[in-house]
């Protein structure tokens, strides 16, 4: 048992987070399974899992999954905005798991519970966004001393882990359940497209057709929120970096054009790179009035919301989640949870249906990791392609979904070259 103790908004709100919790988990059939066979064999009999996740009833489903596998799981956030306070409540009442989350916290605050997460000296680290692992290599002589292994939840994280890994820092292996196939295809791409524009749609009630939206960055998030604005009836403009990216969203029916050029037309924004100052000084000052101006990507560095206020003579709240900043050319900006994920700032985030593969992910890849700990060597690994390829089975089946099997003829001619024309 470590020392760690919870720290949360509102034991009270545990009934409400109950419920949401217990509704995420009706569309989580695969994480479901996993937890059914988790409660008999006990994978993670006698160890601790630092999770620093977004605090969401979906990933409530994952840590009580972990949890019915003998896992003694401490929970904090991985933004200080996307805590579910009601969420957090019911983990500590009605779980028995230790979170140290509340929405809204500020950079002290969410620092000081990554810190006890490590208190928990955990033998396991969940992440999304590498906080954890961040903080474990800057001191990893206090943190290191029971950690096996670990898993990674998003394109930043994994980016993030791949630096340390080519600067031969990586202290030890962490699978990125990010890259497989049942995550980013489906997470990335369906659940970024559909909950950013929840996220849009809940903090401003804007009528999206008609109106001109820039997806910067067309990866799977992007792919995404693109493919759900044109939708809803938007004129959506692509600017990219990547010439192969702004090629297939040419193809894929969308304007194409660099920043600059985009400000002159646009009346909602959503960054979706993983880049820094992707809005900037030079685009605020184009943008038409009434701009509304959001980030889906994971850290709160795509906007440049540090110059946006030094540039504005008046800022003031609107709406929950709306600030206005007037510019001194007396046009107004709306700028969307602060500029971070407004998907789980202003929104729910992922609908459960989603997560459940993510999660899925996480849960198979944490039971890897225990199994294979001890030939596993300091790197950043996939997700094994039979996991992978199992959730996808899983989660089709769940669906009543039945697909063609290959005969053995086909199985032959598909191993052959000697076939042709
Ligand atoms: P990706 O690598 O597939 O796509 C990113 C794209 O942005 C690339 O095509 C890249 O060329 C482009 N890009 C980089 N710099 C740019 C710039 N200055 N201008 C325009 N385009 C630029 O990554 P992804 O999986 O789409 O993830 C994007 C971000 O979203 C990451 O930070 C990731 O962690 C985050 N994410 C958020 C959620 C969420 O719930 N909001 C979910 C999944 C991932
Ligand atoms: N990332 C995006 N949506 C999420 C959700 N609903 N729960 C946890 N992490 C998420």
């Amino acid at each position: 048992m470590s020392s760690v103790r919870s720290d949360i908004a509102d034991i009270k709100l545990a009934p409400k987070g109950k419920l949401r919790i217990e509704w995420a988990g009706n569309s989580m059939p695969v994480l479901d399974l996993i937890r059914r066979r988790f409660e008999k064999e006990k994978p993670f009999k006698g160890l601790r899992v630092s999770a620093c996740l977004h605090v969401t009833c979906e990933t409530a489903n994952l840590a009580i999954t972990l949890k019915a596998g003998g896992a003694d799981v401490a929970l904090v956030a991985s933004n200080p905005l996307s805590t579910q306070d009601d969420v957090a409540a019911s983990l500590v009442k009605d779980s028995g798991i230790k979170v140290l989350a509340i929405k809204g916290e500020n950079h002290k605050s969410y620092y000081s519970h990554i810190y006890a997460a490590l208190q928990h000296e955990p033998h396991l680290t969940m992440d999304d966004g590498a906080d954890v692992v961040s903080a474990i290599h800057k001191q990893p002589e206090k943190f290191m001393k029971n950690i096996i292994g670990g898993t990674e939840e998003t394109t930043t994280g994994v980016i993030r882990l791949r630096s340390l890994e080519a600067q031969r820092k990586l202290l030890y292996p962490i699978v990125a359940v990010n890259d497989a196939d049942t995550k980013h295809f489906f997470d990335n791409r369906y659940g970024t497209g559909q909950s950013t524009l929840d996220g849009v749609i809940r903090a401003t009630n804007v009528l999206i057709a008609g109106s001109t939206v820039v997806v910067a960055g067309y990866g799977w998030c992007g792919r995404g929120v693109a493919m759900r604005a044109k939708g809803l009836g938007a004129n959506v403009i692509v600017t990219e970096i990547d010439p192969l990216r702004a090629l297939e969203a040419v193809m894929d029916g969308y304007q194409v054009m660099p920043m600059k050029e985009a400000v002159k037309q646009a009346d909602i924004y959503v960054t979706v790179t993983g880049n820094k100052s992707v809005l900037r000084k030079e685009h605020f000052l184009a943008m038409k009035d009434r701009a509304i101006v959001s980030n889906s990507g994971h850290f709160d560095v795509e906007i440049d919301v540090a110059e946006l206020r030094k540039m504005a003579k008046k800022v003031r709240p609107m709406r929950d989640f709306v600030q206005e900043y007037t510019l001194s050319n007396n046009k107004r900006i709306y700028l969307l949870a602060e500029g971070r994920l407004v998907n789980l700032g202003a929104a729910e985030g992922h609908p459960a249906m989603v997560m459940d593969m993510s999660f899925a992910n996480q849960a198979l890849a944490s039971e890897w990791v225990v199994r294979h700990h001890k030939s596993l060597e300091k790197k950043v690994y996939r997700v094994p392609m039979d996991i992978d390829k199992e959730i996808a089975r899983i989660k089709l089946l769940s669906m009543n979904v039945d697909i063609d099997k290959l005969s053995k003829e086909q199985e032959k001619y598909l191993a052959a070259w000697e076939v042709g024309t």
